[in-house]
């Protein structure tokens, strides 16, 4: 068994952080995306991971690298453009030399893991494809299937109607019937090879596809919102290990990770599950529940919680609580001493800032 990692794509829901850097390689607590994945892979027991890369693909390369740290060997296949994910199983035929594979999409993460699912793919011979389900709320965002009798009847990706709640998740186990389905397919309406639309070209010619409904949480972090709520929930689960420097007078409550070099100071206080990197300071500050403070971000007289900084970015004397927010590499808000009294904005495009009333 092989595995394919998706790691291309453009990120367009996730700008403007997306225009410096891969959607899999955002940070949620502290950890790029798309190295839970690689994790998850590796657990699974499976040593050669293709993965397809775009435009981001030096960046991508940088930070995996030949993926010895998770101890797998990656090869990376090159996508000319975002033409799909079935495109990038076309692409892959030559890698993948006729075994069973895993194809998991960079972006989503999976509580429970792979591992249980990959066996149950080994001993289910008769499967062409066993695909991922989770029910969700908002079943237009996602490819639907409908399973009767414990079988993959249809599935439509992004319906207007859908005729179910159960979503795609970005996890697929795949033989290689999987190459005459993405081979012959058109694009679809938005001009991609949609893997839903192979899926659906394999149940059309009497393939077996087999559903699997994970009961963990799972979230595709395409958007913000979905960021910081895999952030709150691999938060959760957080346990307490302090490296960094405490100064007297600092209050602890509840669990946080402070990493080497980083001072807490003055009269902050650190209310976890908190998050927080190498050489961070925080000075009279309050940082609340379910933030993430990367390596070298400062956060002074401030006040922040539910919320992501990206590696040295600061907040300085900033008025009211920080909430619900995504910080860029660098970015920087905070409260002018001069007069006017006046609100002075340079933000990247597409960049949208909340002011309370
Ligand atoms: C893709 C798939 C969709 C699936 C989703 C899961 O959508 O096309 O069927 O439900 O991933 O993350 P995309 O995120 O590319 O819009």
């Amino acid at each position: 068994m092989k595995a394919l990692v998706l790691a291309g794509g453009s990120g367009t829901r996730l700008r403007p952080i997306t225009f410096t850097r891969a959607k899999q390689l955002v940070p949620v607590a502290n950890k790029p995306i798309l190295f839970y994945g690689l994790e998850a892979i590796a657990a699974a027991g499976i040593r050669e991971v293709g993965v397809v890369v775009g435009d981001t693909a030096p960046e991508v390369m940088a930070a995996v690298g030949d993926g010895a740290a998770w101890g797998i060997e990656v090869t990376y296949i090159p996508q000319d453009k975002p033409r799909g994910l079935a495109h990038a199983v076309v692409i892959a035929e030559e890698y993948m030399g006729g075994e069973p594979f895993v194809m998991y999409l960079g972006d989503n993460l999976i509580k429970d893991g792979i591992t249980g699912l990959v066996r149950e793919f080994d001993v289910s011979e008769a499967s062409d494809a066993h695909i991922l389900l989770a029910h969700v709320p908002n079943p237009t965002a996602f490819g639907v299937a409908e399973v009767d009798d414990g079988k993959v009847v249809r599935l439509v990706e992004k319906p207007a109607e859908p005729k179910s709640d159960l979503a795609l998740v970005g996890v697929y186990l795949f033989r290689p019937a999987i190459f005459e389905a993405v081979n012959s397919i058109e694009p679809s309406a938005r001009g991609e090879l949609e893997i839903t639309d192979a899926i659906q070209w394999l149940v059309d010619h009497g393939r077996v596809v087999t559903p699997h409904v994970i009961e963990g949480w799972w979230k595709d972090t395409g958007k913000l919102d979905d960021l910081l709520e895999a952030n709150r929930i691999l938060l959760e689960d957080i346990t307490t290990e302090i490296e960094g420097e405490i100064e007297d007078g600092v209050r602890i409550e509840g669990r946080v990770r402070i990493g080497r070099g980083s001072v807490i100071e003055g009269s902050s206080r650190l209310r976890g599950p908190i998050c927080i990197g190498e050489d961070v300071r925080v000075v009279d500050s309050y940082i609340g529940p379910f933030t993430s403070l990367a390596d070298g971000v400062q956060v002074l007289g401030s006040e922040i919680e539910h919320s992501i900084m990206l590696q040295h970015s600061r907040l300085e004397s900033v008025r009211g609580r920080v909430t619900d927010s995504l910080f860029g590499v660098g970015a920087v808000a905070r409260t002018s001493a001069s007069t006017p009294s006046a609100n002075s904005f340079m933000v990247g495009d597409n960049s949208e800032v909340e002011i309370a009333r």
